[in-house]
C-alpha cells in the first residue's frame, strides 16, 4: 500500500487522540492537505492505519463536504450564493462560468486548471456579486470582467506561475 504521509507524522498525529477512531478526521485532513483530495487509495490507507473498516472511512469522506473526492484544479473558483450576491446576480455569474469552463459545480476542467464551487457568504457583501479564486477576492464582478480574470489566470498557469 502506498505510504501517503511520513510514518513519523502519522505517529505524532495518533498520539494526540485517545483512540484511533477519534484520529480519523484529523488524519483525513492531513491526507487532503498533502494530496489535495481523498482518493480511494487514501481511504484504504486511512482505514489500514486506524484499523477501521473501509466503509467507516468512506462514510466520513462522503458525509463531510470539506473532503474532496476528486483532484482540485490549480484555481479553485468560489461563487458566493448568499443573499446579497444572489440579489445582485450570482446566478448569472455562475451560469457564465459553467458555460465558459464547460463544467458544473464541483467539477474540474480537463486540463486541471479550474474547479468551480459555490460558497456561502465570502464576507465582502458590499462587493456583491463576489467571487473568490484561491485566496483572492473579486467583486463586484461581471461576466466580462471574469473572462478577463480567467484569461490572466490561464496565462499564469501556462507560463508555469
Ligand atoms: S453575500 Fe456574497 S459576500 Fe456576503
Amino acid at each position: 500500500m502506498q505510504q501517503i504521509l511520513p510514518k513519523k507524522e502519522v505517529k505524532k498525529l495518533l498520539g494526540r487522540y485517545p483512540n484511533k477512531d477519534a484520529a480519523l478526521m484529523p488524519l483525513l485532513r492531513a491526507i487532503q492537505m498533502k494530496e489535495g483530495y481523498i482518493s480511494k487509495e487514501a481511504e484504504q490507507y486511512a482505514a489500514a492505519i486506524l484499523e477501521l473498516h473501509p466503509s467507516r472511512v468512506r462514510e466520513v469522506v462522503a458525509f463531510y463536504s470539506m473532503f474532496r473526492e476528486k483532484p482540485e484544479g490549480k484555481h479553485l473558483i468560489l461563487v458566493c450564493e448568499s443573499i446579497s450576491c444572489a440579489l445582485l446576480g450570482s446566478e448569472t455569474i455562475l451560469e457564465h462560468l459553467k458555460k465558459r469552463l464547460g463544467i458544473g459545480i464541483g467539477e474540474t476542467t480537463a486540463d486541471q486548471h479550474f474547479t468551480l464551487e459555490t460558497a456561502e457568504c465570502l464576507a465582502c457583501c458590499d462587493q456583491a456579486p463576489a467571487v473568490m479564486i484561491n485566496d483572492e477576492l473579486f467583486g463586484p464582478v461581471t461576466p466580462e470582467e471574469l473572462d478577463r480574470i480567467l484569461e490572466e489566470k490561464q496565462k499564469a498557469v501556462d507560463s508555469g506561475q
